[in-house]
């Protein structure tokens, strides 16, 4: 529902002009009532003037002239005079008492005596006149002293000041029509002044809902030298300043955009020289992976095809050591002996070339069952007493967790004890203490037992370490004790195989550990 209350608020322009109109209309009102109210007073006064004149001396003529009340055919021509005069209305003579003793005129509806108590009258002074507005009737009362000055009557005129009305009213028209034209003239002034004041502010809003808007709104046309001016100068700055930092942030986002590009484009450029270097990659790769392959069944030949002659010539040399061709000399006995020695190496290469070259091509079978880790452990530990013995050194395998089972193929594991163990009585001088653990993984995914050999012997510089596990590698000073440098690269395949990992930790000269890990059973 229309609300008029609500609208007047809503906007500054009907605020304005609502509240202005109100002083305006109060203004013109007052002051017409004030000049409507003093040109009455003045104008009665007048009245009063003239009724006070007539009075006097009528009253003086009466004094002047007549004796006492009897003296009644002076009392009544001076009375009838008085009726020459067109504006008096009635006229009564009556004494002090209220008893009339003369009246005359009778032209309009007179009050005659009493319309005042006497009481009133008596307080007048002798030269006094009590005046009292009836409509368009002004009555004066005036003292009369007659001429022996014993009786003292009154005199009561009626004056018609019904033209003072009529002038009274004329200048109340006269006010309001003038009072009205102000008004017009006062609103139409005050329309515009508002409008003026209201204008800018509107420009302004509409300027700062384009801002907000998002749009760029053109610069508002100052006016004068007002607050308002002030306003709209510094708010010409304000989208002066913004339509500058929305230039510098456009240019920015090109500069970035063109920054963008460039580097997209680079990378394109490095996207396609990797596609094409992958290419290359692969087709090398392809190249390897079949040289490889080509190596692979060409050692598995070559050393299967070795391993017959080198047989052969290990049985020849035996016989030949047990006197099939005639008894030897000392000298033809170290030369076969030496021979041997040298062929039983090179059978142990051979092995284990075979051992690398089946594990590549995925020709070792694992075959896993769930065993307690104590029995490939107690198997080695048995193999190994001659050579611990012949060492001096003592070989300790924990209890803790040996009893566990875990999933492996027990040939294979055995084999990669054989090295580690086997490798730690090489490399540990006489008196030194071999140890083997086994320490369970909870935590790992899946859970493993990490079985470690550590011994006291030469230890591995931190250079070397990252080889050992490599093929053919042998690190360490030379003229250490001879073998073929597979052995942990062989141990190194069997555990990856069985899902397990295999490390090693190491000091020069402070003893060595070698850790792998197989899953639980
Ligand atoms: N327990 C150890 N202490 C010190 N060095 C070791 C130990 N085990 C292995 N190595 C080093 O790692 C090399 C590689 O070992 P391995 O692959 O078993 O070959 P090999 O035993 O035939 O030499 C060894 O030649 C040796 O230099
Ligand atoms: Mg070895």
């Amino acid at each position: 529902m229309f609300n008029p209350i609500e609208w007047i608020r809503s906007s500054i322009r009907r605020k304005a002009i609502v509240g202005l109109l109100v002083i305006l209309l109060s203004a013109i009102f007052l002051t017409g009532l004030s000049i409507v109210s003093q040109a009455k007073k003045f104008i009665i006064l007048e009245a009063q003037r003239r009724a006070s004149s007539v009075a006097q001396f009528v009253g003086n003529n009466l004094g002047a002239t007549v004796a006492s009340y009897n003296d009644s055919a002076r009392i009544k021509l001076i009375m009838d005079g008085i009726c020459a005069d067109s504006s008096i209305l009635y006229a009564t003579f009556f004494d002090e008492k209220g008893t009339i003793i003369a009246s005359s005129c009778s032209k309009g509806q007179g009050q005659g005596s009493g319309s005042l108590p006497l009481s009133e009258l008596y307080n007048l002074s002798d030269e006094g006149n009590r005046f009292h507005l009836y409509g368009n009737v002004l009555e004066v009362y005036r003292h009369v002293i007659l001429k022996n000055g014993a009786e003292k009557p009154f005199l009561l005129l009626g004056l018609d000041v019904s033209e003072v009305q009529a002038v009274t009213s004329k200048i109340t028209r006269l006010i309001a029509i003038n009072a009205f034209i102000v008004y017009i003239i006062g609103l139409l002034v005050l329309i515009v002044a508002v409008n003026r004041f209201a204008e800018p502010l509107e420009t302004l809003t509409d300027g700062i809902r384009d801002v907000g808007e998002g749009r760029t709104p053109q610069p508002v046309v100052v006016q004068g030298q007002d607050e308002v001016a002030s306003l709209t100068i510094a708010f010409n700055k304000m989208i002066t300043d913004l339509e500058r930092s929305r230039e510098e942030v456009q240019s920015y986002q090109e500069h970035l955009e063109g920054m963008v590009q460039d580097r997209t484009d680079a990378l394109n450029r490095a996207n396609s020289e990797l596609v094409e270097i992958n290419v290359t990659l692969k087709s090398a790769n392809e190249k390897l992976l079949e040289l490889d392959k080509l190596k692979s069944n060409f050692l598995g030949i070559a050393t299967h095809e070795l391993k017959t002659p080198l047989a052969v010539v290990e049985g020849y040399l035996d016989s030949l050591k047990d006197g099939f061709a005639g008894e030897l000399s000392g000298t033809q006995l170290g030369v076969v002996n030496e021979t041997l020695l040298s062929c039983g190496r090179m059978a142990d290469l051979i092995s284990d070339m075979l051992d690398l070259t089946k594990i590549e091509a995925g020709k070792m079978p694992i075959e896993k069952r769930t065993v307690s880790v104590i029995r490939p452990v107690e198997k080695v530990a048995g193999q190994m007493v001659p050579l611990l013995q012949k060492k001096n050194l003592t070989l300790e395998i924990a209890d803790g967790n040996m009893g566990v089972k875990a999933v492996f193929d027990e040939d294979r594991i055995v084999q990669v004890l054989v090295n580690l163990i086997g490798n730690a009585v090489k490399f540990t001088p006489g008196g030194g203490t071999i140890t083997v653990h086994a320490e369970i993984h909870s935590d790992a995914k899946p859970p493993t037992v990490a079985i470690s050999v550590s011994d006291t012997g030469i230890g591995i510089s931190s250079d070397d370490l990252h080889h050992v596990f490599e093929e053919f590698a042998q690190v360490g000073p030379p003229g250490k004790e001879e073998g073929t440098g597979l052995g942990l690269a062989i141990c190194r395949r069997i555990v990856v195989a069985h899902g397990g990992e295999i490390w090693v930790e190491s000091k020069l000269s402070q003893g060595s550990t070698f850790t792998f890990t197989i899953p639980l059973g």
